[in-house]
């Protein structure tokens, strides 16, 4: 998939590839291990997109949904997916427990959330108890940040499946024109307290993991052949 960025400025943006063209939603495979990145609102800000489906690959809607802060205990409203199936939804890249960016953060499409694939070809990626959360949430992926394990529930407004995080990914509230198949970002939700983690301890600068890697497909260790 492209790498995109965000244009046209605060609060609506366009989002377009590394060549400037606007991203299709249609053109957006579905359950791809590799995260697209765009920087929203601000530069140096990173979300990504997913395009979810179910087990086979099918292109799932995603209702809008009450996402819970364990932090807190408030909830905040997540709207659901958009694009042509409802399925696209796109999510901060930045990990809620302590900062982690991409490389760090994975999209586990359904293959990967499979014990005995897991155990063949990723032993120390994601934990018995993490699997056992998306089971029990009847969610095909998640999203695992590998530096210390905390899981998101991507078919649920990024709530948070396994701890250390305390908090759930924000989401970016997208807008999708039927018309030319862009998509738009206009907003964000669950945006709150920098992330804090569970010790309090504050977040690293997310600017500084923004590498060679950002803006590239991620998941090297989860690619699909
Ligand atoms: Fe992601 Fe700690 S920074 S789990």
């Amino acid at each position: 998939p492209p790498n995109v960025t965000a244009v046209s400025g605060f609060p609506k943006s366009l989002l377009v590839d590394a060549s400037g063209n606007p991203i299709k939603a249609s053109s957006l495979p579905v359950n791809s291990p590799y995260i697209v990145l765009f920087e929203y609102p601000m530069t140096g800000e990173p979300n990504f997109l997913l395009n979810l489906g179910d087990s086979s690959g099918k292109p799932v809607e995603i209702p809008p949904s009450k996402v819970v802060i364990p932090q807190t205990g408030d909830t905040y409203d997540f709207p659901g997916g958009v694009g042509p199936n409802k399925s696209i939804v796109a999510y901060s890249a930045i990990c809620q427990h302590l900062g982690c960016t991409p490389p760090y953060i994975h999209f586990y499409p359904p293959q990967y959330v499979n014990p005995s694939q897991l155990s063949a070809s990723e032993p120390d990626q994601l934990t018995a108890q993490a699997l056992l959360a998306a089971k029990q949430a009847k969610v095909p992926a998640l999203i695992h940040c590998d530096c210390h394990g905390s899981t998101y529930d991507p078919y649920h407004g990024a709530a948070v499946l396994t701890g250390p995080t305390l908090r759930p990914l924000p989401a970016v509230i997208l807008e999708w024109d039927s018309s030319t198949d862009y998509l738009y970002a206009t907003g964000s939700v669950g945006v709150g307290v920098y992330p804090t983690g569970s010790n309090g301890t504050p977040s690293q600068n997310p600017k500084s993991d923004l590498d060679s890697s950002f803006g590239s497909p991620v998941g090297n260790k989860t690619t699909v052949s």
